[in-house]
């Protein structure tokens, strides 16, 4: 099998086990793409090199997907998915559909978002993946900015998509749909099945993914084929994944995550995918390892406190020895989760530190060198991270500062759709690229992290952005003013608290809190509706008027005041 990564051992000989810091200094990102079969000046095309590649190098009968619905198990080959992304490729082209077009994909996991998403990509369209449990008004939202061409979605989901508000919105092709002129299956199953990949220049966007910041609405951020190297890179140094790997990465595909580490890398890397619909308790993530036989494992932070908190014998009811490397993503990881690891499953968790704005991981835990518990490693070789003050300049070893990656690695977003200003912001200290996130260095290069520069919040390790929260509260009649901050939580890691300043034609209630949780619930999502709600006389603002949500969070969790700027 070594014919399909003809350059694979070199890479690996480079960078043993006793030898990060060789590797470090001496690879160079021309070697990754050597590897995938990229040749200097030539045009790429990402979803080719997940999938046809393996089908050309003699791979075709490898099982690429597996899709796990708890009932039942649908099996898909490298051919098959070839097969499949080209007959969605075909759709496309047959519906016009032209290079640099958008395409949302509003759907949970399942065969057809994958088949949905690589196809697009192979079209030389642009994907927009929006989280399955937004609602209408959300979904609304992402697609009014997005402007996608045409959507695809499930039955259950199409009332979300409001035809009528999206000008843009040509076609909506839906799965379990009874018009054959907008059923999925039908469709897929006419199309040609001739390949139809666009090349590509590596610049050409092929990603557009929403996420939150802690102002504005959610962000655009484009991805480009240029990452491929470095999903590649990351999946076979960070991720392990190596020949006869079965991986399973929980995170959603509405989430950065779920695209580069739940598509590019184990596809890149030729490993039988798992995919499977929510997680709802233990028993089901403990099943879906087991039954799958799950090898490599990528995961959050809070799953893995969720199972520590309900720890059910596992071993002595799953076997789980097929399991050999367990890895996580998103926020913190408590080092009281490690130990809980290594006596569980007698694996140590490697952390891996990166945003959906770097595209792929900047630091992590290789095999090759110790995991400290509660730090998150240290940066791939092929990109430079740093900790820095406010003027750009180095800090030495266990000074805090904000960690700053030297910009120009290959999965760097491309831009902010159509808020060119607030890319600008990224890299406004020339030459880095700005994080957000505190952290320092230890003398052995580890980096630790401290927590964040703004108010972004963590829930359940996926991003949520306070305003777009606050925003929605305001909509109701009874709530003049809110501000919204996460308060720590031993599972979840955050929880949405609000505060709100109630209008005087109102008076507060059991029953008023759960209408306004009610409405957040229907206009955005359930997994956005607050925890806690806390009515106060007004709320904290800078002189401009600006929310000020760190007051907010000393009144919750007693931070000192003093701590706090109040010039604006
Ligand atoms: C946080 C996509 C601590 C961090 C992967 C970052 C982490 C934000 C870690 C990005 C980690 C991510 N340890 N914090 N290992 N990984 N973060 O774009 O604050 O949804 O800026 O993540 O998550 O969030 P995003």
């Amino acid at each position: 099998m070594k014919m399909d990564f003809p350059q694979g051992l070199r890479l690996m000989d480079k960078f043993n086990l006793d030898d990060y810091d060789h590797a470090y200094t001496t690879f160079r990102w021309e070697d990754a793409e050597e590897e995938i079969g990229w040749k200097p000046g030539e045009r790429v095309n990402i979803a080719y090199s997940c999938i046809d590649r393996h089908v050309k190098n003699g791979r075709g009968n490898k099982i690429a997907l597996i899709y796990d619905s708890g009932d039942r198990r649908e099996f898909y080959t490298y051919r098959d998915m070839e097969n499949a992304t080209n007959r969605f490729a075909n759709v496309l082209k047959d519906c016009g559909i032209q290079k640099g077009e958008r395409i949302a994909l509003f759907m949970p996991p399942c065969p057809e978002f994958y088949i949905s998403l690589l196809g697009t990509v192979k079209a030389g369209a642009i994907a927009v993946p929006v989280h399955s449990k937004y609602m209408k008004d959300a979904v609304t939202g992402f697609l009014t900015d997005s402007e996608p061409s045409l959507a695809v979605t499930t039955g259950a989901l199409r009332a979300r998509i409001e035809t009528g508000k999206i000008p843009s919105l040509r076609k909506v092709i839906t799965t379990e749909s009874r018009d054959a002129d907008s059923d999925w299956r039908h469709l897929v199953s006419s199309a040609e099945e001739k390949p139809v990949t666009e090349w590509m220049d590596r610049r050409e966007p092929m990603l557009l993914l929403y996420t939150s910041g802690s102002t504005g609405s959610p962000k655009g951020v484009v991805h480009t084929h240029a990452g491929t190297p470095q999903y590649y890179q990351t999946g076979r140094w960070v991720l392990d994944i190596k020949e006869g790997d079965v991986y399973w990465c929980t995170a959603d595909p509405g989430w950065i995550t779920g695209i580069s580490y739940g598509v590019w890398a184990p596809f890149l890397n030729g490993a039988t995918n798992v995919v499977c619909k929510e997680i709802s308790g233990p028993q089901d993530c403990y099943k879906v390892l087991a039954k799958n036989a799950v090898t490599v494992w990528y995961t959050t932070p809070s799953l893995l406190r969720f199972l520590m908190n309900n720890d059910c014998n596992i071993l002595k009811k799953y076997r789980l020895k097929s399991l050999r490397k367990i890895l996580s993503v998103g926020e913190p990881l408590n080092p009281i989760v490690n130990r809980w690891s290594l006596k569980t499953f007698n694996l140590v968790v490697h952390d891996s530190w990166w945003m959906t704005e770097t595209g792929a991981m900047i630091i992590a835990n290789c095999s090759c060198f110790p995991v400290k518990p509660g730090s998150m490693g240290k940066p791939v070789p092929g990109v430079y991270a740093a900790i820095i003050n406010e003027d750009g300049a180095e800090l030495p070893p266990y000074e805090m500062g904000q960690l700053a990656i030297r910009s120009g690695w290959p999965a760097m977003m491309s831009g902010i759709w159509k808020v060119e200003s607030k890319y600008r912001e990224y890299f406004r200290i020339t030459p880095w690229y700005l994080t957000g996130d505190l952290a320092y260095r230890d003398r052995q290069g580890y980096f630790w992290f401290q927590g964040r520069i703004d108010d972004v919040i963590k829930i359940n390790s996926e991003r949520v952005g306070p305003f777009e929260i606050e925003s929605k509260l305001v909509e109701h009649p009874a709530v003049d003013e809110a501000g919204v901050i996460g308060k720590p939580h031993p599972m979840h890691g955050e929880i949405i608290k609000a505060f709100i300043v109630l209008n005087s034609n109102y008076t507060w209630s059991d029953r008023l809190c759960r209408e306004i949780c009610d409405s957040v619930r229907t206009k955005l999502a359930d997994r956005l509706v607050p925890c806690e709600i806390e009515v106060c006389p007004g709320l904290p603002r800078t002189r401009s008027g600006k929310l000020m949500r760190r007051v907010l969070k000393s009144w919750e969790v007693g931070l000192p005041p003093h701590d706090f700027v109040t010039t604006e």
